[in-house]
């Protein structure tokens, strides 16, 4: 959940650092720091706050000169955000110095023991405990250190480490935690993730699990946790520079929802083919898509409600039973996985902790797990047997917007290529709706182009304490990501109720001016939500409605109206999302909350 860089060559590494960071402060901002080596010493800056305080701090980087170094932004964990609990963190001389992403789950037990050898520590940090413990192993060997170190320790993580006594050498290693090297001519670089290193290189390592790597400004070796030397090949990243910059745009997010329709088309151009659905990197043939019985989706947050609503668009076109679970539950839960069964991960980032903990007990139970990722390369996107990707670009904002509308569209396509491999789908019907997902990009850049009135309706609800969302079905799927939008970002209390349940508690909330929004795009369900509309708004209740064009009916029972255009009954989220997340983007900046960052969020949480 935190970001690492590092960096060693010709150049400056504090600027570089610096620059690196920038692109990982959506991993955590709470505090940041920079150890840079300048040939006789390694010197520290860190700080509570956003990078911007480091940078001043440090005056850019000027104020720590060296051309080896590595950096950290943080989100706490482990002691709450402080000047001495950022990170890097120093053994007992200031010679070994570390930055760390992850948790070490036995660190109380590792902190106990070196006390009783003396080591003191000076922050609350798990991560201090590696430092003494390389302090502890080091004999003049930093390999054999950090080997004898990864022995010890339990949990995850991705360092960076500098020796004093090795100058010319940075090193890294990773556990269950992202750590990427990149090869440049002005150097070598590690990261967390791709765009911190995306200016400097595209030829990047993906470290895995308990290697280690060791950096020179002109080489750099790798190892498995036994220290012998390991070969690897290198991949070549093809993302465009720009997407990880905000190119003109107030906000991520505002660029990010602005990017939806080209993500949508170019999720789902490249497997329409000649009439059918191809996904070619998938390796699931016709057999295995007949044998399957039973599918779980299973993930985090707005990914969990891509399958919400996709549980409906699997069962009703395929005429497969689908269970949705949260990551976090799966895991615990000792689920019944009986032959045929088929796990769908979901995930932007690939390296959702609970998520990949799912994939991993799926995977020891033999079942077979089929990724929908984004990140490529990433740890789910490696560990599962087949992947599909999600082509959103790099998603900065910790608000998700095109990684979640990508995710609809892999698993409608999924849901489609099922059906029709399973023969539940006629052709005419298979045809019209390729034809509805082909309009689907602009269709949601006319919603998008409505972004002033949804603002001038959005300031009338900044200094809202509640607000609901309902709907059935695919509907209350889409209320739940609604409402998720509006409380990460603006931190105004939201929920969303399943319409039909609210008269068996819920509809006591309701008080004289509580905002309600209904989404309303199941033609099925239309005159059932709306006497639900019309029981919230007998009880004071203001209704925004999201429907399809053409039904009018809505507007006897609704204060407001946003129409979409109309579409295939099992697409209408990707329509109706847009509205909410543009009314949860304008709350937000109505109120003045950070929306690129919302506080205590993380856009990957790597940690459990
Ligand atoms: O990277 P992932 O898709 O696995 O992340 C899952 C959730 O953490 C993520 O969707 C989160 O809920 C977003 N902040 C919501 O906007």
């Amino acid at each position: 959940m935190c970001g690492i860089v590092g960096y060693i060559g010709e150049e400056q590494a504090a600027p570089i650092l610096l620059d690196g960071l920038s692109k990982l402060e959506y991993r955590g901002y709470d505090s940041a720091g920079i150890a840079v080596y300048n040939g006789t010493e390694i010197q520290m800056i860190k700080s509570m706050g956003r990078l911007k305080v480091l940078s001043e701090l440090t005056h850019d980087g000027a104020k720590l000169p060296g051309t080896a170094g590595i950096g950290h932004t943080r989100w706490a964990t482990h002691g709450a955000p402080s000047d001495v609990n950022a990170h890097p963190h120093f053994n007992k001389t200031g010679s070994i110095v570390v930055v760390h992403n992850g948790i070490i789950e036995n660190y109380l037990k590792l902190r106990q023991k070196l006390i009783r050898r003396g080591y003191e520590f000076v922050s609350e940090t798990d991560t201090e405990v590696v430092a003494h413990l390389l302090d502890y192993y080091y004999q003049g060997n930093p390999l054999e250190a950090i080997a004898k170190l990864m022995h010890r320790l339990e949990g995850s993580y991705a360092f960076g480490i500098i020796f004093q006594d090795h100058p010319g050498e940075i090193y890294a290693v990773r556990k269950d935690s992202p750590l990427i090297v990149g090869a440049s001519s002005r150097g070598n670089l590690i990261a967390s993730d791709v765009p911190a290193i995306l200016k400097y290189t595209r030829s990047v390592y993906f470290i895995e699990n308990e290697e280690i790597v060791r950096l020179s400004k002109e080489s750099m070796t790798f190892y498995n946790i036994d220290e012998e030397e390991i070969e690897k090949q290198p991949v070549t990243i093809d993302w465009d520079i720009n997407a990880a910059e905000k190119g003109g745009y107030e906000h991520f997010m505002l660029k990010e929802m602005y990017e939806q329709p080209k993500a949508v088309r170019d999720t789902f151009s490249p497997r329409i083919k000649d009439g059918d659905i191809v996904i070619e990197e998938m390796g699931l043939s016709d057999e295995d898509i007949k044998a399957v019985k039973k599918i779980y989706i299973v993930a985090c947050g707005s990914a969990y409600h891509t399958g919400m609503t996709c549980k409906y668009v699997f069962e009703g076109l395929a005429r497969i039973p689908v269970e949705v679970d949260l990551a976090s539950e799966f895991r615990y839960r000792n689920p019944i996985l009986e032959p045929g069964t088929l796990v769908i991960v979901v995930t932007q980032s690939g390296e959702t902790a609970d998520s990949l903990a799912a994939l991993r007990e799926a995977k020891k139970r033999d079942v077979p797990v089929l990724g929908i990722v984004n990140v490529v390369g990433s740890s789910i996107a490696r560990e599962a047997d087949h992947v599909m990707y999600t082509w959103a670009g790099p998603e900065i904002a910790v608000a998700t917007t095109k990684a979640y509308s990508t995710q609809l569209i892999a698993q409608y396509l999924l849901a489609m290529k099922f059906a029709r491999v399973r023969g539940e789908m006629p052709d005419e019907m298979f045809a019209s709706m390729l034809e509805d997902m082909e309009r689907l990009p602009e269709q949601i850049e006319m919603l998008l182009s409505n972004k002033e009135k949804i603002q001038r309706f959005a300031n009338r609800y900044v200094a809202a304490r509640d607000v609901f969302f309902i709907g059935r079905g695919i509907d209350y799927a889409i209320s739940m990501e609604g409402s998720l939008k509006l409380k990460e970002i603006s931190y105004i209390h939201s929920e969303a109720y399943a319409a039909g349940e609210l008269k068996h508690g819920t509809i006591s909330l309701i008080e004289e001016g509580t905002l309600v929004n209904a989404v309303v795009t199941q033609e099925e369900l239309f005159k059932k939500t709306i006497s639900n509309m019309v029981e919230v708004k007998s009880r004071g209740a203001c209704v925004m409605a999201v429907t399809q064009v053409g039904n009018t009916e809505v507007e006897k029972a609704a204060d407001y109206v946003i129409y979409i255009p109309k579409t295939n009954r099992y697409f209408t989220n990707s329509l109706a999302i847009i509205p909410l997340q543009l009314f949860a983007y304008y709350v937000s900046i109505g109120k003045g909350c950070d929306v690129d960052k919302p506080r205590n969020l993380a856009k990957s949480v790597t940690v459990e």
